[in-house]
């Protein structure tokens, strides 16, 4: 088990890199499964939540290899189409293989997918686009049975625009003769991301990113090279760690259009953020003021998964903020750990109210999932003393390297493998 130990009080200077899409890279490592070609990604970063999904590729007989920072993917031989619990459980994107195994070898068994403890997460929007599209779903001891045998396009409403339900099912109809249309998709620069993929390996697809996405399905996909869009919500945690900490940060390859929603609200707050040719320069020169109130929303609303890291700033900031998650009713655990370091956090019914303090210090806090354990290191950067931070093997699943991108900052923050 490793930690953090961080040290509170370092503004941050400098620049960093922010690494390729997280939740584009796992529904595209899903895709691969569609192809017989090779298929290189560029850049990947080694989240454990990639990791998780190369293990899943490789038990189904897929080649996977790392060559420097690229992946090479070759999934001509598969010789399974099942997905076990033990490979399941860890990651939701377990359940993103379901479409691209039905399409390519027609029966499926998956197991539940795992992932943040922040709700029910349940599949039913998955399971029902499969029915819908004449797929066969049993659910049963933890498994889900598939017959993707009498699969044809339809047209596809979805009740919520579920990020993963829209991805399974551009996936799966991708190689479905005739058209399918999904309506209220999400749509995530993630989704437009996955398009983008497929349709760089002969597929055809178009609408990602807007209120209707059409799928015209083709005989085959071929492979090709392919580098993800930056991860949003690594730059978004940075911009929020520098309006926490005060200093002025570059971060390469950050895209200002996909933190709008947030950018709105730090600027509001006394940071100045501006767009640089294909960078974002933040700068923060004083105690933030209160961002006012945050309502997380799908895409481009304001993101869920900036919620805890925008928790952990309010609790610094100038004022009253308060926070509603509509997304996810299980993600306001890390108010838990914050309320340890002396942060004012209070409930009515599901709205947080958070009244910011001058100080807040640093006892030993347990990160309870993904973004809550990132929203624990920032309150630690700005912390009285040290901070410790357990169970980071839970940061790893969506950050590669956090310590050394803040070190490189002038943070003071080391991982202490145990
Ligand atoms: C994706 O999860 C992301 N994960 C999450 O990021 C992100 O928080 C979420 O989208 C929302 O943006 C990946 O892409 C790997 P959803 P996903 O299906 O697909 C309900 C992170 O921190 N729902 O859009 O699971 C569900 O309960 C992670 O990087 C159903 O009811 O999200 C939730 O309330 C955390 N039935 C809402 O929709 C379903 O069949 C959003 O879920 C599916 C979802």
């Amino acid at each position: 088990m490793s930690k953090f130990y961080v040290v509170g009080g370092n503004k941050l200077n400098g620049e960093i890199k922010i690494d390729s899409a997280k939740n584009s890279l796992l529904p595209i490592l899903a895709s691969c499964i569609l192809t017989e070609d090779e298929v290189v990604l560029e850049e990947v970063p080694k989240y454990s939540d990639v990791l998780a999904m190369i293990e899943i590729i490789k038990h189904l007989g897929g080649k996977v290899e790392w060559q420097d920072d690229n992946l090479v993917i070759n999934c001509k031989f598969l010789h399974r189409n099942d997905v076990t619990n033990e490979l399941a459980s860890p990651v939701r994107s377990s359940i993103f293989t379901l479409g691209p195994i039905l399409a390519r070898l027609k029966q499926a068994k998956v197991s539940y997918p795992g992932g943040c403890d922040i709700g029910l997460r349940p599949i039913d929007l998955h399971l029902s686009a499969v029915r819908t599209m004449g797929g066969k779903v049993v659910e049963k001891n933890g498994y889900i049975y598939a017959n993707g045998e009498n699969i044809s396009a339809n047209n596809i409403i979805l009740s919520f625009s579920s990020v993963g339900a829209t991805e399974n099912i551009m996936m799966l109809a991708s190689l479905t003769k005739g058209e399918t249309r999904i309506i209220n998709p999400a749509k995530e620069p993630e989704i437009v991301d996955l398009q983008n993929f497929i349709n760089k390996c002969g597929g055809s697809i178009k609408g990602a990113g807007s209120n209707e996405i059409i799928i015209n399905g083709v005989k085959k996909l071929h492979g090709c090279e392919y580098k993800t869009i930056p991860d949003r919500i690594e730059a978004g945690t940075f911009m929020i760690a520098t309006a926490m900490c005060g200093g002025k940060v570059l971060l390469k390859g950050g895209i200002k259009e996909h933190n709008e929603e947030l950018i709105a609200k730090l600027e509001k707050s006394t940071c100045k953020i501006e767009a640089n040719g294909d960078n974002i320069i933040v700068e923060a020169r004083k105690r933030p003021n209160s961002f006012g109130e945050i309502e997380t929303a799908v895409y481009p609303g304001f993101p869920t998964d900036l919620q805890a890291q925008m928790m952990a700033l309010a609790s610094i900031s100038n004022g009253y903020s308060l926070i509603l998650e509509n997304l996810f009713e299980g993600r306001f655990k890390h108010a838990g750990e914050l309320l340890k370091m002396g942060c004012d956090i209070r409930f009515k019914n599901c709205v947080c109210i958070i009244k910011g303090k001058e100080k807040i210090y640093g006892p030993d806090v347990v990160s309870t999932d993904l973004r809550g354990g990132a929203s624990l290191v920032l309150a630690g950067l700005v912390s009285e003393g040290y901070t410790t931070i357990d169970k980071i093997e839970l940061i790893d699943r969506g950050y590669y390297k956090l310590e050394d991108k803040l070190s490189n900052l002038r943070a003071s923050i080391k991982r202490i493998d145990e």
